[in-house]
């Protein structure tokens, strides 16, 4: 759902953001006088006009339209024919030019789901290719193992890191900063706006925005509203991604007397309530590991792009010889660590 971006300006991390999203309209004076006046996101096309980003859903509401994504469930939508040049386009505006050729740019992908035939090969490449052509140098990270890198840098890159996006939540156990087991599910928050709008008849568009404006997990308000709907479908994915994870480290052979955090973060993870209710299903259920405890993302929309930085940075200046050497550890998805500079960066 949204398209983010971290670059390290001195001492200060800036994050670029636009929402993954487009709304088609037909060319008229009056949408050609209200894209003049204005800074928005927008390419015409014969007598279309597109409208890109976080401007699509105010015009979809003015023009009676509902908004496309060129992403669905994690990755590039196959059923969306305009998803691969509006993403391109939104892509680079977020990240703008590399400040020299071959600039080192992670970013995000999401591991395979384990619940759907889904496959994020061809996303993956085709993302890397927009990024190699604007000049950068694009390796991707995997979303779980950026949690990570950005959450849990003082606990020695030690822990269980969740992102629960919008069409995906996705899971890695690291142990040093080696990721022992990734997986992903194919839900997340557009799950639960569907299962919601479904149940209570109301329009996704519309579902989306009760959620986003203020919702409390607190199961006091709103028993047969959409309110309440979403508070149901909450719950339920929460108890859905618990069930996998201790699926999935049965089938790994987790080693005895592990005790980690837990990380939770991703725009789903924003209302009141989402820790203390995970938390609370996480006691009830049979993992096989000890949690130590279980902490919210500081910002939970930008853990990801913040690993990727982390990472980014990791390895220019191992490029540049001056880390020391040190404390490198090899991660699985070739990433280089170095603990010790890892954890100067969190205290910037
Ligand atoms: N304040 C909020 N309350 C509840 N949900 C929110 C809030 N803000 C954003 N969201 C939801 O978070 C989701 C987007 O989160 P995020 O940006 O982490 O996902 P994404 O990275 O775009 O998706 P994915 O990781 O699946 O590709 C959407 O479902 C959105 O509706
Ligand atoms: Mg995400």
């Amino acid at each position: 759902m949204n398209i983010i971006s971290a670059q390290q300006e001195g001492n200060e991390t800036v994050f670029v953001q636009q929402r993954n999203s487009f709304v088609q309209i037909e060319y008229s004076d009056m949408a050609e006088q209200m894209l003049s006046r204005s800074d928005v996101l927008h390419i015409r096309k014969d007598d279309e006009v597109y409208v890109l980003g976080d401007d699509a859903l105010n015009f979809a509401n003015i023009f009676n339209q509902e908004t496309r994504r060129p992403m669905s469930q994690g990755i590039l939508s196959s059923d969306e024919k305009s998803a691969i040049p509006m993403m391109k386009l939104i892509i680079e505006q977020v990240v703008g030019s590399p400040e020299y050729p071959g600039e080192k740019l992670y970013f995000s992908s999401p591991a395979d789901p384990i619940d759907s035939d889904l496959s994020t090969l061809y996303h993956q490449k085709t993302i890397q290719s927009f990024l190699d052509d604007m000049g950068y140098d694009a390796e991707p990270i995997n979303e779980g193992m950026a949690v990570i890198y950005s959450d849990l840098a003082d606990n020695d890159f030690t822990g269980l890191g969740i992102s629960f996006g919008a069409g995906m939540t996705n899971v890695c156990l690291s142990y040093y900063a080696v990721p022992v087991m990734k997986f992903s599910v194919a839900r997340g928050g557009d799950w639960v706006d569907e299962q919601a709008a479904t149940a209570t008849g109301t329009s996704v568009d519309k579902v989306t925005s009760i959620k986003e404006d203020d919702f409390e997990l607190d199961f006091e308000t709103d028993v047969g509203g959409v309110e309440g709907a979403l508070s149901i479908y909450y719950e339920n994915l929460l108890d859905y991604v618990i069930e996998k994870v201790t699926e999935e480290v049965d089938e790994e052979d987790i080693e005895e007397g592990l005790d980690v955090p837990v990380v939770v973060t991703g725009g789903t993870s924003s209302p009141a309530g989402f820790t203390k209710l995970f938390k609370q299903h996480l006691e009830d259920a049979d993992i096989p590991f000890s949690i130590s405890d279980v902490r919210h993302a500081d910002e939970p929309m930008y853990s990801v792009s913040r690993g990727a930085l982390v990472s980014a940075r990791s390895d220019e200046e191992e490029r540049r010889g001056a880390s020391g050497g040190v404390d490198e550890s090899e991660a699985d998805d070739g990433v280089d660590v170095d603990a010790e500079e890892l954890e100067a960066h969190d205290d910037d």
